[in-house]
């Protein structure tokens, strides 16, 4: 068996050492007779798998008791949805900082749920479109907008941003401040790239979701982290599926949940906490994988990065050759040193190595020789 070094964007690598653990306990799941994926998610088996899990992800956080963690479906897609839903109930309007593909996509759903309320003409007559509050489109999302270029709008209802766009690979050095003109506005943060990658203040947060297919576990799984006070804002449409407090009141088992992906996030967590040994020391090992693959880089004519240092993601790493024409061959020659993909987003071109937790200063390093190699033959 070898595993190859995998820098895949998501779904990423996962720890070895989990996926050894579920092959040891996938046929008996600790003498259970039958594995967690076929076992009711009502069982006290699995709420106990469940309830550890979320307690390791507090944990690992330190998220304030007055937060909830809920595993919903549907991906970080489907937050882009459930946030304008679960926030826009007492009325405002929606802002976003705009920084690329991912808060671009965020923003569309929130014009989208503004186009089919103006449709059905609902009696929330007071909701209003999304306010780009930010955006730093016209010079190529190569920095995000600092904190005087923030300008929200008078009536706020939340500030959205995507912590780290995975694609451009930039990230925000500093939490936004939301002071509206009528108090605090909560903040909403798609975290789907960079959760548990360094420590967080959740405090600052009203609300943080990530897909879980980067550095939680497998696809099919999203978490949730929103203030208690921020559950009774739903607009009335909402359907319960996408309500954020149907879950919170049910322990999000309002219906059967992905058991087996919540099961492995659990895992996950266990080896942060107890291999890794948690996220002060996963944000040390993270930062000098990125370190090492910026300075090759840098050092580099051969090499290229267009991003802002201070904005440069500590987890996706776009680079482009000097000479495009050898994209092909440098991906060809990466797999076959057992490389795997390298291959930038299909919207930017180039060459992006995800670095998430999983991947081990050992696979950089192996990126490292193979790209100094590949510039001394064919640059
Ligand atoms: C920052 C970010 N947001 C949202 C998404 C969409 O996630 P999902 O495919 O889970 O809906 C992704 C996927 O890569 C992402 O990187």
């Amino acid at each position: 068996m070898t595993r190859l070094h995998n820098f895949c964007a998501g779904p990423a690598a996962m720890p070895t050492a989990v996926l050894e653990r579920a092959r040891e306990e996938m046929l008996d799941y600790r003498g259970q007779g039958a594995s967690v994926m076929e076992m009711s998610h009502r069982s006290p088996t699995f709420e106990a798998i469940a309830a550890q899990a979320e307690q390791d992800f507090r944990d690992l956080l330190a998220i304030p008791d007055n937060y909830r963690v809920l595993f919903m479906q549907g991906g970080a897609t489907m937050q882009f949805a459930c946030v304008p839903l679960n926030l826009l109930g007492p009325g405002g309007s929606p802002n976003y900082l705009d920084t690329g593909i991912w808060s671009g996509k965020a923003i569309k759903e929130a014009e989208h749920l503004d186009l089919a309320n103006k449709h059905l003409n609902l009696a929330n007559k007071h909701l209003a479109g999304p306010h780009i509050a930010g955006s730093t489109r016209g010079n190529g999302y190569v920095h995000v907008p600092r904190p005087d270029e923030i300008a929200l709008s008078a009536d706020a209802a939340y500030l959205h941003y995507c912590h780290n766009e995975t694609i451009g690979g930039l990230a925000y050095d500093y939490v936004p401040q939301v002071d509206g003109a009528n108090g605090e506005v909560p903040l909403v943060c798609d975290m789907s790239s960079s959760i548990l990658s360094t420590p967080l203040d959740v405090s600052r947060y009203g609300v943080i979701y990530a897909g879980a297919q980067k550095n939680i576990g497998p696809a099919g799984i999203t978490v949730v982290i929103v203030r208690d006070d921020l559950l009774e804002r739903a607009l009335p449409q909402t359907p319960s599926l996408l309500g954020w407090k149907v879950y919170a009141d049910n322990d999000s088992m309002i219906n059967t949940p992905p058991t087996y992906a919540w099961y492995l996030a659990g895992l996950v967590f266990q080896w942060l906490k107890h291999d890794i040994g948690g996220l002060n020391e996963m944000e040390t090992i993270n930062r000098r994988k990125c370190e090492a693959l910026y300075a090759a880089i840098d050092t580099s004519d051969f090499y290229a990065n267009p991003i802002d240092p201070v904005n440069r993601s500590i987890m996706n790493v776009p680079f482009t050759l000097a000479d495009e024409s050898l994209n092909s061959v440098f991906l060809s020659e990466a797999e076959s040193a057992g490389l795997l993909n390298l291959k930038g987003h299909r919207s930017v071109g180039g060459m992006r190595a995800s670095l998430y937790n999983a991947v081990s200063e050992a696979d950089v390093q192996a990126l490292i020789t193979f790209m100094q190699d590949f510039e001394r033959r064919r640059g």
